[in-house]
């Protein structure tokens, strides 16, 4: 069975009093049946986060790694240094990562595959541009983003596709778009990862997801979470696109 997996990507938003009031909202809001839940603040508000989501059904994630457990690479944090505050999930390869800090394939990979070493899972993102979903290569993009998916381990990993045109625009994938490529998402892990791999893994569509079109969305038999920014930041909203998703476990 595939549990779905609810995923909020705050981004570079957030305060140390608001991140405590949020989640207590937010446990406070869970029942049992829900989806599994990740919230990912920045860094900053991580030690907090886990102080108050410990002990919940709330796990805490980051919103990037470093590829190395330790070094000279200023600004940057390393997956054990995030392990050791609690933190169980990281986020990687988010199309910003891509757009704004040069993120590649390749180091997006090699972050998961530090993430997965230090024993947290991973969040991997990947998407098509508007030109390349305009020039129908939306599958090509996928398939050559998914190759450097091979050698992670898979019960440490969920994929979330998040069309880039999708992102903080409001124009959310239609549910088919998003069937589509998790369709052909699932194929490619079943060919680089094996088919048990890909019966389990959960595929999450990023996006615009909001609490008014999340059901539509989520009811896709390939669809098994999503990764919510904006909407995320509200803790209502949040809340609903958890219900959303609520009961809708997948047979693998
Ligand atoms: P959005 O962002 O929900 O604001 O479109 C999704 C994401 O960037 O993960």
């Amino acid at each position: 069975m595939r549990h779905p997996l609810i995923a909020a990507n705050w981004k570079m938003f957030g305060t140390l009093d608001g991140v405590q009031r949020y989640l207590e909202t937010l446990i406070g809001h869970l029942q049992p049946g829900n989806p599994q839940v990740v919230v990912c603040p920045p860094y900053t508000l991580l030690p907090a986060a886990v102080m108050v989501a410990t002990g919940s059904a709330v796990a805490i994630g980051a919103q990037s790694c470093h590829w190395e457990e330790k070094g000279a690479f200023t600004g940057e944090v390393a997956a054990p240094m995030l392990a050791e505050l609690g933190v169980t999930w990281v986020v990687v390869g988010h199309s910003e990562r891509r757009q704004y800090f040069g993120e590649t394939d390749a180091t997006a990979a090699a972050r998961a595959r530090a993430a997965q070493r230090a024993g947290l899972s991973c969040i991997f993102c990947l998407g098509e541009l508007l030109t390349e979903r305009e020039a129908g290569q939306t599958l090509a993009v996928l398939e050559r983003q998914s190759a450097v998916l091979a050698g992670l381990d898979p019960t440490r990993l969920a994929l979330a596709y998040e069309p880039v045109w999708a992102i903080g625009t409001g124009r959310n994938a239609t549910p088919e778009q998003a069937q589509e490529a998790h369709t052909f998402l699932r194929q490619r892990i079943a060919s680089l990862l094996g088919s048990d791999a890909a019966a389990g893994l959960r595929i999450l569509y990023g996006g615009s997801v909001k609490p008014e079109n999340a059901a539509a969305i989520l009811s896709q038999a390939d669809v098994d979470g999503a990764l919510v920014g904006g909407a995320s930041l509200d803790v209502d909203a949040f809340s609903a696109i958890i219900h959303a998703a609520s009961g809708s476990s997948r047979a693998g």
